[in-house]
């Protein structure tokens, strides 16, 4: 069966989200910091749809989790005046419960998947009728006698949400009109991000506090509000009034995470890489079996930030630790690795 969230009009939670998540999430595009491009884009497109007085075009939104996806799935379906409709790609195991949710859809709403790449194909399949002509082709009966029926759906906009692009398959791809990549956020982002939601929860949070916080945020606003959380539970128990800049590297440390944001599961990825292969390349199966950690896990949420600061590269062979991963750790480059690299090692 599908997950049949039924007609939600107000943000939902989705697995793995806090229920605090729930109050952060910024409703309209002007209140969503960050992702200008992204914005500046959307706005064109809703703006466009709304006054031609039609759906907009089916959007794709990729790239690492917790930067803000299913918000602004949330966000399109608000500014266009719209329902939204939940599911996600695992939770639709039959094409009839595909079927079921398109069949359901009112003019004009959003139906938001989530984790589309994880679609099954069968399902897939009648997913492209849908977008590209709002129609459904169904078969009714089985062997000789079988017919095929065309049944017309409502103009709608399919919003898409996928950490991993390059496992959507092409065909589905192409059928959305708009694909917008969501990328790490800057610092100053994450502090505007960080300041509105101490102003949400009602904590009283220091500017210099929500930068030092901003910058070892994994350039990920679902990262900073969970700091933010943690920070007031330790600004309660240690009796202080305000999150200062004080408790707040008292606290991040006491959390395990560093000035650039990584946490112990990100300094044993790399200090496993390091130690026990002699800085790569080696298969990241190898290193999620040595840390106990799923390998996709380790591919989706721990490696992007990694990769993007430098620490971590990706090459045909395996993942290799960067020399700026073995100067974060405070180790030696194995003088192999000097040559690989094409670079000496310089004093810091
Ligand atoms: N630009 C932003 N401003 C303020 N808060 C944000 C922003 N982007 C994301 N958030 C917050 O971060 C959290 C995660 O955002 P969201 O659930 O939209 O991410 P996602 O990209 O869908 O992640 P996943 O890939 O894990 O599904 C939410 O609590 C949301 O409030
Ligand atoms: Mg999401």
């Amino acid at each position: 069966m599908a997950r049949d969230d039924s007609r939600v009009v107000a943000p939902a939670l989705f697995p793995g989200e806090e229920p605090g998540e729930l109050s952060l999430r910024p409703r309209k595009l002007a209140e969503f910091p960050g992702q200008t491009r992204v914005k500046e884009q959307l706005a064109i497109f809703l703006e466009a749809a709304r006054s031609r007085g039609e759906p907009v075009d089916h959007i794709l939104f990729y790239g690492p989790p917790g930067l803000g996806k299913t918000t602004l799935a949330h966000i399109v379906a608000a500014e266009m005046g719209v329902q939204i409709r939940m599911t996600s790609g695992p939770a639709i195991e039959r094409a009839g419960d595909l079927a079921a949710i398109l069949t359901g859809l009112k003019e004009g709403d959003v139906l938001f998947i989530d984790e589309i790449h994880r679609l099954h194909p069968t399902v897939t399949e009648i997913l492209y009728p849908a977008m590209e002509d709002f129609a459904l082709d169904i078969v009714i009966g089985r062997g000789p006698g079988a017919r095929s029926l065309r049944l017309d759906l409502p103009p709608f906009t399919l919003v898409g949400a996928t950490t991993r692009p390059g496992s959507l398959g092409g065909p589905l791809r192409d059928r959305f009109g708009v694909v917008l990549h969501l990328a790490f956020y800057e610092p100053a982002e994450l502090e505007a991000i960080l300041l509105r939601s101490a102003g949400v929860l009602g904590v009283p949070l220091s500017p210099e506090a929500a930068a030092e916080v901003a910058r070892r945020s994994r350039g990920t606003p679902r990262v900073a509000n969970r700091l933010l959380r943690r920070l007031r539970d330790v600004a309660q128990v240690k009796g202080k009034g305000t999150i200062d800049l004080e408790l707040a590297r008292e606290a991040l440390s006491f959390l395990g995470v560093d000035h650039l944001g990584l946490d112990p599961v990100d300094r044993r990825l790399m200090e496993t890489i390091a130690r026990h292969y002699g800085g790569g390349p080696v298969g990241l199966e190898a290193v999620a079996a040595a840390i106990g950690e799923e390998a996709s896990t380790l591919e989706d949420v721990y490696e992007p930030y990694l990769l993007q600061k430098g620490l971590l590269r990706r090459t045909a062979r395996g993942r290799m630790l960067a020399p700026e991963g073995f100067r974060h750790l405070g180790l030696e480059i194995p003088a192999g690795q000097l040559g690989f690299f094409g670079e000496e090692e310089g004093p810091g």
